[in-house]
């Protein structure tokens, strides 16, 4: 979703701002710009399409100075173009430069209001207003004061906002306010960035803080300052990122969600490290913050999420239960925010985000603290809203995840949940012996994960058949249903080709009409104690004519005869079968998007980090 990189120096600010825009590319967009400062005057480039548009807008006609502020924009109100680009110019004379990301709730009236005044408006972006009220204030003020412009303008915006702002009324400054949307300082020698997400600024300092909802900040090279609209002067917090250095470089694949599909037998160890107690044959975490007391207390337990995360969310469910016996909901985030559904002292909220920043997901979570509930958040990225506003939680670890579509946070998460599952049977009735049972299934997916991936080509060859349909049903029962929700997920948002995922059981219910030789039917079908009644299932399509594939256990000639296409994950307890048998259909969902000439990594209409509601 829409990106804000912010740069006060010694160095020219475009470069720099270009190059942090590239590395939020991976958010998803449809437009870029930036304005620069330097020797008293603005430069403003922006351009519908990709960073690279706007670069080659830029060699044509550069712009100078060493302080600046640059966007991608990824369009709610208004197309995506030229002018709907951010940054917008506020004022009369193009006095100040704003980004936004977020949405203006009240922009209507705002703009109404500010029209009546004389200021003309160029774009149908909600973000305008907030130009034209920065440049109103800062004339207010005398033409000084950029963040006391900034701190009088925010009081009339209802919505969210992450935003920044220059002016070449006040050069070499950078001013920046949150709510809703993030805002991250990196903390250089001699120079300071602002930015949406702590990735664009990696390559220059592993030094940040982070802004909190209803702070405001102003950079310049010799130092920052950190406010809080209500009271004060707030003293900033630096954290250091710890990333791999070539967490966020290709290394030689093909595309992001190639490699992190590749990743995915470290993301289960890593995942693990640290939290397996096999003298207890149990799990520990150290960020719950919940005594074991306390947990014993928890009588049900509802997950929030959206999209891979609340799929994974599901499978946790299916864990919780077979594990803990103890009643798990899997709620919507976006649903569950506005309904009023009943939680009372035994509840337990988490909610899951691979991002941390994802809107419906925080508002979950803040709604449920609202209402007096504990709540834990299972997250990726650490320093995310999510993270630090939730009771306590436990991080997937699984390194940055670039790809749009999500697969080895997906496999974190199942990971996760597995861990927390046996943490919490083993709190209550499951057993040593079984609970050391799911500790070897864990122990031995990392090496299993390492053959599916040696199946690439099988699952390559798969796709050439799945690619030209337009249609596609996704079945599994039990354990196995979750996995086929994600891997219709998969294929439909990178390959475009429709994808449903049914519990098997419920096809012949009306799923079943839609078969025909061109709708590939792909079943997820592991063994386990309902594997005889799937294979039934394979029958029914069968006999109707229906392309069959499935991911089966290796050596299961039963399946594979009935299947035109095997893709064959090895023989472990079922307890662990999702983390196997969703990396073929990533594969698949992958070669299919390859084979139709899909941009794999930047789907369409897509953004990884779903910041409005
Ligand atoms: C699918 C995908 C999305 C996200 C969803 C939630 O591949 O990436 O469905 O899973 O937007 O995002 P997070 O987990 O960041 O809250």
């Amino acid at each position: 979703m829409c990106g804000i990189v912010g740069f006060s120096g010694r160095r020219e600010a475009a470069g720099l701002l270009v190059a942090g825009l590239r590395r939020l590319e991976y958010r998803g967009y449809d437009s870029a710009g930036v304005a620069t400062v330097g020797g008293g005057r603005m430069a403003l480039r922006k351009t519908s399409g990709r960073v690279r548009v706007l670069e080659q807008a830029l060699e044509a006609e550069p712009a100078a100075g060493p302080c600046g502020v640059g966007h991608t924009r990824w369009a709610t109100h208004g197309p995506p173009t030229d002018r709907n680009a951010h940054p917008h110019l506020g004022g009369r004379g193009g006095e100040v430069a704003v980004v936004h990301n977020g949405v203006i709730e009240n922009h209507a009236a705002l703009r109404r209001e500010l029209e009546g005044l004389g200021y003309r408006f160029v774009s149908q972006t909600d973000s305008e207003v907030v130009a034209h009220l920065l440049a109103q204030a800062l004339e207010a003020l005398g033409g000084a004061d950029l963040l006391g412009a900034l701190e009088r303008v925010l009081p009339r915006l209802e919505g969210t906002y992450g935003l920044a702002a220059v002016s070449p009324r006040c050069p070499g400054e950078v001013v920046g306010a949150r709510l809703g949307s993030p805002l991250v300082v990196g903390v250089g020698d001699g120079e300071h960035f602002l930015a949406s997400d702590p990735l664009a600024v990696a390559p220059y300092t592993a030094n940040v803080a982070y802004l909190q909802d209803g702070e405001l900040v102003r950079l310049t090279p010799a130092g920052f300052e950190i406010r809080h609209r209500l009271t004060g002067p707030v003293t900033p917090r630096v954290d250091r990122i710890d990333w791999k250095p070539d967490a966020v470089e290709l290394g030689g694949h093909a595309h992001y969600m190639l490699k992190e599909i590749r990743e995915q037998p470290d993301v289960v160890l890593d995942a693990c490290r640290g939290r397996i107690a096999r003298g207890e044959a149990t799990a520990t975490f150290g960020g719950l913050n919940l005594t074991h007391k306390q947990l014993r207390r928890v009588r049900r337990i509802v997950l929030a999420a959206c999209g891979t995360s609340w799929h994974a969310a599901m499978a946790g469910e299916y864990l919780i239960e077979r594990l803990a016996h103890l009643p798990v909901e899997v709620e919507y985030a976006g649903e569950f925010r506005y309904r009023n559904p009943p939680l009372d002292a035994g509840t337990l909220v988490i909610v899951l985000s691979q991002s941390g920043e994802t809107a419906d997901t925080l508002g979950a979570l803040r709604e449920s603290k609202r209402r007096g509930q504990t709540t834990l958040a299972i997250v990726n990225t650490v320093g995310s809203t999510i993270a630090r506003e939730a009771d306590g939680g436990i991080f997937l670890h699984a390194g940055p995840e670039v790809g749009v579509a999500s697969t080895k946070a997906f496999t974190a998460q199942v990971t996760v949940l597995t861990l927390l599952a046996l943490y919490l049977g083993r709190l209550g009735n499951l057993s040593f012996a079984e609970g050391k049972g799911v500790i070897d299934a864990i122990d031995r997916v990392p090496d299993a994960l390492g053959r599916v991936l040696e199946t690439e080509p099988t699952v390559e060859a798969a796709a050439q058949r799945v690619s030209p349909a337009r249609n596609a049903l996704y079945l599994g029962r039990d354990l196995h249903f979750p996995v086929a929700l994600e891997g219709a997920l998969k294929l439909k948002e990178i390959s475009y080709i429709h994808a449903e995922g049914y519990p098997a059981a419920e096809m012949k219910h009306g799923p079943i009409a839609l078969i025909d030789p061109e709708t590939p039917c792909v079943f997820v079908a592991p063994r386990g104690p309902l594997h005889a009644k799937t294979l039934s299932n394979v029958e029914e399509v069968r006999a109707r004519g229906g392309p069959v594939a499935a991911v089966g256990t290796e050596g299961d000639d039963e399946l594979a005869g009935l299947s035109g296409i095997f893709l064959p994950v090895p023989d472990l307890p079922e307890v662990v079968q999702p983390l196997l048998a969703v990396v073929p259909l990533q594969l698949l969902a992958y070669h299919a998007a390859r084979l139709r000439g899909c941009d794999i990594d930047k789907p369409r209409n897509l953004a990884k980090s779903v910041t409005v509601e």
